[in-house]
């Protein structure tokens, strides 16, 4: 079944990591008032991982859910790591490119793994951290260099012969809804595409397809994408915040260069009274391949600004100047376009 037809409440969803201490830490409280808060606004889709805080987005997101009617919304995990219950110095322990923005996480001890048996394990650990009978979509989570360094290309095989299998067979079985990767790089999905099997039918694609950075994967991605029937949810629609007043861009601090584009984004919205965050949400789903968004949050507030952003009608006079003035790539769909 497709990720399009099997949404609830249409594209908006809520983006779990930050549940997961991601950052900075944030109490139990706090995290069931921002999902309780998603709720009430409509959101009916969630994306979780198990990496997220060794397991935490996933508990204080089930716990969160439990209050609420299974049939009535979609839950996305991601397979490839396992919580151990060996513990960690969370202190110490480093993930790639990424550093440690979940030192305030659980401190359990995390392994990758994208065997079969790895991948229906992490499953049947996610369902119970998640509390839950079953999940709607699984991602394989960032299959990519920015984890692996070039040694990504071997784990990449791994789950060829591991994850891919077993995921189309729960997929056809039935078991689970849709299933693809969720990465933060381009090129493993593009591969994936390119395959003659398996055949996944959604992908979380994050930072990838945002205001600020979405020139690489209108190449070949989301062409491949449409012509492959496989829909796309777009993961961090505000750059990790870049856009939109935050401290992060790709996990890190904000680059000089970025900052300079966000400025300029921000003067055009300014002048065409449009919120940033409006310009945000609508650019991501403008392509045809995007069916839905999940925008993170922290705290209960964020989420009124959001569907404030999403329902907001932004003049299509902003749309033409931000083509105009170069500001996004030429060929990149825009609402209102013919
Ligand atoms: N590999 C993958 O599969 C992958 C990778 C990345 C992301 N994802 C998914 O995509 C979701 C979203 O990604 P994301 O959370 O990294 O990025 P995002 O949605 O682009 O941005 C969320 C960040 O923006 C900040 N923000 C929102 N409104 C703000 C405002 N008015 N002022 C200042 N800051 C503001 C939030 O801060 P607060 O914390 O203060 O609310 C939060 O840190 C994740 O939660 C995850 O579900 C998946």
């Amino acid at each position: 079944m497709s990720i399009r037809s099997s949404l609830v409440a249409g594209p908006m969803g809520f983006g779990t990591a930050p549940l997961g201490n991601m950052y900075r830490s944030i109490s139990d409280d706090e995290a069931e008032a921002t999902v309780d808060a998603a709720w009430e606004a409509g959101t009916r889709f969630f994306d979780t991982a198990p990496f997220y805080g060794a397991g935490l987005s996933e508990i204080r997101l089930g716990k969160a859910l439990s209050k609420r009617p299974r049939d009535e919304y979609t839950i996305a995990t991601k397979t490839g790591r396992l919580v151990l219950d060996e513990l960690d110095d969370p202190n110490t322990r480093s993930f790639g490119e990424k550093g440690n923005i979940f030192k305030d996480g659980r401190p359990n001890k995390i392994a990758y793994d994208y065997t079969a048996d790895g991948t229906m394990r992490s499953i049947e650990d996610s369902l119970k951290r998640l509390g839950v009978d079953r999940i709607d979509y699984v991602f394989i989570h960032d299959l990519a260099k920015d984890f692996h360094g070039d040694a990504w290309i071997e784990k990449f095989q791994e789950a060829q012969k591991g994850a891919f299998p077993v995921l189309d067979k729960l997929r056809d079985e039935g078991v689970i809804k849709s299933w693809g990767q969720g990465t933060n790089k381009v090129e493993p999905i593009e591969i994936m595409l390119e395959l003659d099997s398996p055949r996944p039918d959604g992908m979380l694609l994050a930072g990838r397809y945002s205001l600020l950075d979405h020139a690489s994967a209108l190449q070949r991605l989301l062409p491949l994408a449409v012509e492959n029937s496989v829909d796309v949810i777009v993961g961090g629609p505000y750059s990790s915040g870049a856009l939109v007043g935050g401290a992060h861009f790709e996990y890190g601090k904000i680059p000089e260069r970025i900052a300079h584009n966000v400025t300029k984004i921000t003067a055009l919205c300014k002048k065409h009274k449009v919120p940033v965050k409006a310009a945000a949400l609508q650019f991501s789903l403008a392509h045809p391949a995007v069916v839905a968004i999940v925008p993170g949050a922290s705290k209960p507030e964020r989420i009124a600004e959001d569907y404030e952003a999403y329902d907001f009608q932004i003049p299509r006079d902003f749309w033409s100047e931000l083509r105009s003035s170069g500001l996004v790539a030429s060929d990149a769909p825009l609402p209102g376009d013919a």
